[in-house]
């Protein structure tokens, strides 16, 4: 049983993602029971750095499972990256006592955690709370599914002036950061006449070309999804530009999603995904297990060490799924 952990600091760290609040209010509530206390590190590592930092009770975790974003608000923070910056934080952690961390966030914050731990040898647990899905040994990822489901309404809503004409092609760009998960799930779900993942930083346009050569209006469908790269914005610009190029029998429109797929309530799965990792945290932390990522593979708890965990393992996607493409586009046989 936990006889060193008194005081523990969460942290929701990088794009905030639906389902932190989740989190947030598992901890709070069941280490409650338990006389560990919760401090909140506002607006991610910085909130350490600075020593914004907050005691968080019951009270402050109430009706929270509804709400997107994050109570503690988040953020990408520059200064951690540096010695220094990890050594002010490192000084609070002190100043606060805390025996341990626990890191919501996805692959630039674990790989922040994952050094932290390194020099300072803080005990930390880290959560995947992003909606990019991209961290390796867990299947999802917190507010991915959210993200998910509001690109593929907002998508619903769109196709309505989008099927009114006949040549026009529609090109969504949904974030993702390189990663490509939500472009693969989202374009399958709307059945994409073409779905775009950078790989190497390029995109193949060999697919498309062989679509739009032999388009005709019964086609399935007229939108191409594509996942951006690094740079919001950039990839539709991109294949617009290409099609555009060389193309003419068509109309060609854009759309950057943005910030919009991240927010709202979430999902049913992110909050017992969220619910399930929070309560794995505490179970953890009172063994006094640390240093690695939670997260569930194939219905089972993961520890994936940090280095595993963040980007230098590319997760692969669901081979079921892409599949499910080739049946529609490539004439591919069950
Ligand atoms: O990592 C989460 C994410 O939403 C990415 O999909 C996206 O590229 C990025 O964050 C946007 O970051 P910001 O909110 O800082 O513009």
């Amino acid at each position: 049983m936990n006889n060193i952990i008194k005081n523990i600091g969460i942290i929701t760290s990088g794009g905030d993602s639906p389902g932190m609040n989740t989190v947030i209010k598992t901890i709070v509530n069941i280490t409650n029971n338990y006389n560990i206390n919760c401090y909140g590190i506002i607006y991610g590592y910085d909130g350490l750095i600075k020593g914004n930092i907050k005691k968080l009770i019951n009270k402050d975790v109430n009706n929270i499972n509804n709400i997107g974003g994050t109570i503690l608000g988040s953020g990408r923070s520059k200064i951690f990256k540096t010695k220094n910056g990890r050594k002010r934080a490192y000084n609070n952690i002190k100043k606060y006592n805390l025996n341990c961390l626990i890191i919501i966030g996805g692959n630039g914050s674990l790989t922040g955690s994952m050094i932290f731990n390194k020099e300072y040898n803080i005990p930390i647990i880290g959560i995947p709370g992003t909606i990019d899905n991209d961290i390796y040994g867990t299947d999802l990822t917190i507010g991915y599914d959210t993200a998910l489901n509001n690109i593929i309404k907002i998508i619903d809503k769109i196709k309505t002036t989008i099927d009114s004409t006949n040549n026009r092609i529609f090109i969504i760009e949904v974030m993702g950061k390189g990663s490509g998960f939500l472009a693969l799930n989202s374009g399958i779900s709307i059945n994409a006449l073409d779905i775009l993942i950078p790989k190497n930083n390029k995109y193949n346009f060999k697919k498309l070309d062989k679509i739009l050569t032999k388009w005709n209006n019964n086609i399935y469908n007229n939108i191409i999804i594509v996942a951006e790269n690094k740079k919001i914005g950039e990839s539709a610009k991109k294949v617009y530009r290409y099609i555009k190029n060389k193309f003419n029998k068509f109309e060609i429109r854009y759309l950057i999603l943005g910030h919009i797929q991240r927010g709202g309530s979430p999902t049913y799965l992110d909050r017992i995904l969220a619910i399930k990792l929070g309560l794995e945290s505490i179970k953890c932390l009172l063994k006094n297990k640390f240093n690695f990522v939670i997260g569930i593979k194939k219905n089972k708890i993961s520890y994936i060490p940090f280095k595993k965990a963040i980007k230098n393992n590319k997760k692969k996607y669901d081979k079921n799924i892409k599949n499910i493409y080739k049946y529609f586009f490539l004439k591919k046989k069950i």
